[in-house]
């Protein structure tokens, strides 16, 4: 195995195949809530606008169109109450975008990563990629006075927790960040999917007043516009940052496809689809959750997004083989970060067939 592939971690998922082996003997067929993929269809206006670009012989904009950079400033505007001038650029999902953003602005060995205590895996692997020093932090004091620090990950509504930064620790956090010259990255995939809490933008005017320096949101349209498969994300932020990375992914090769380019067009000017796709998820979220806690689990977080953050105060691992006893499969939460072993994460991406006999078994 080559220096770069054995500094990084085990491919998570490959250590829950025993458990879903097991759930998948249930008679009644697996309920998988481990992933988090999005099972509904594709919305068919998106799917027909991916159809009509489907003549596509040129190379597409690494920028992205002009269609599309007036479709994702004018959605990030409606959507983050962004009022200032930010730079945007598509990207192929986010994930890439994640695990290479910090190679791509200049973080290299010596410097420092710091990404929430208990988060999605890939902001680790991102600085790994780098040969950055990962430091997982939710405390801006606890940080200290590190001039190494070089880049900071937020993520609200938070994947696994459904925990949602309130405005005020936003604009600390980017005043912190400021006063040394960090940049903030803020994942914001899951921000169309609070349930009691609204969810924030960094660049919303109460958080950034319009001023952008040092800041950047991430966006997905997987779990927003079902589009996991088509890979659609992008970057809105400041402009020199967001044109540093137009620079070196142009460089690279990093381009997203003009059908999908087109595709998202047509998901960011509509908002009908996302608001049937959330009474979806809303409906799944309360079935679980009343099933969930009937069956012993207490609930933390889960304010917003796309999960349940459970727990039996056990660790996580006897909770994931109790749950494939009957057929479920959920993430543990040391997949997320070393403090949380008695957490396991529920997703509400499953059929409403599914999500039934998951609560018909939990019960
Ligand atoms: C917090 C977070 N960020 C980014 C991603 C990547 O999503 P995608 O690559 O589908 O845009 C995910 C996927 O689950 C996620 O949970």
């Amino acid at each position: 195995m080559s220096a770069l592939a054995s500094a990084l971690p085990d491919f998570p998922w490959d250590l829950l195949e025993p458990a879903k082996a097991k759930a998948a003997a249930h008679p009644g067929g697996l309920v998988d809530l481990s992933v988090g993929t999005p099972v509904d269809p594709v919305p068919a206006l998106i799917r027909t606008a991916l159809a009509d670009a489907s003549d596509a012989p040129g190379y597409p904009l690494t920028a992205g169109t002009p269609a599309l950079r007036a479709a994702i400033a004018g959605w990030v505007s409606r959507a983050c109450d962004a009022s200032g001038e930010f730079g945007v650029l598509p990207t192929i999902g986010s994930k890439e975008l994640v695990a290479w953003l910090p190679t791509l602005l200049g973080v290299r060995p010596g410097d420092v990563v710091v990404i929430p205590s208990v988060c999605y895996p890939t902001y680790e692997v991102g600085g790994l990629l780098a040969g950055a020093t990962v430091v997982r932090s939710d405390s801006l004091t606890a940080l200290g006075p590190d001039p190494r620090v070089k880049l900071l990950w937020i993520n609200s509504p938070s994947n696994p927790t459904g925990k949602v930064l309130p405005v005020e620790h936003l604009r600390k956090v980017v005043s912190w960040a400021r006063e040394r010259g960090v940049t903030v990255v803020s994942d914001e995939c899951y921000l169309s999917l609070g349930w009691e809490t609204r969810p924030v933008s960094v660049l919303d005017d109460a958080v950034t007043e319009g001023d952008y320096t040092g800041v950047i949101a991430v966006h997905s349209l997987s779990k927003r516009s079902n589009l996991a498969g088509y890979r659609a994300g992008f970057v809105a932020g400041d402009p020199a940052l967001v044109g540093d990375l137009l620079a070196v992914r142009k460089h690279a090769g990093m381009i997203v496809p003009a059908p999908v380019q087109a595709a998202m067009i047509a998901a960011l000017g509509d908002e009908t689809h996302v608001g049937r796709q959330r009474e979806l998820y809303a409906a799944r979220r309360e079935t679980l959750r009343t099933a969930l806690v009937k069956a012993g689990f207490e609930i933390s977080h889960s304010e917003a997004g796309l999960y349940l953050w459970a727990t039996r105060g056990e660790d996580c691992w006897q909770t994931v083989d109790a749950l494939a006893d009957k057929g479920i499969l959920a993430a543990p939460g040391v997949f997320y970060g070393p403090g949380a072993a008695q957490h396991v994460r529920v997703a509400l991406t499953a059929t409403d067939e599914r999500i039934a006999a998951a609560a018909a078994r939990l019960t």
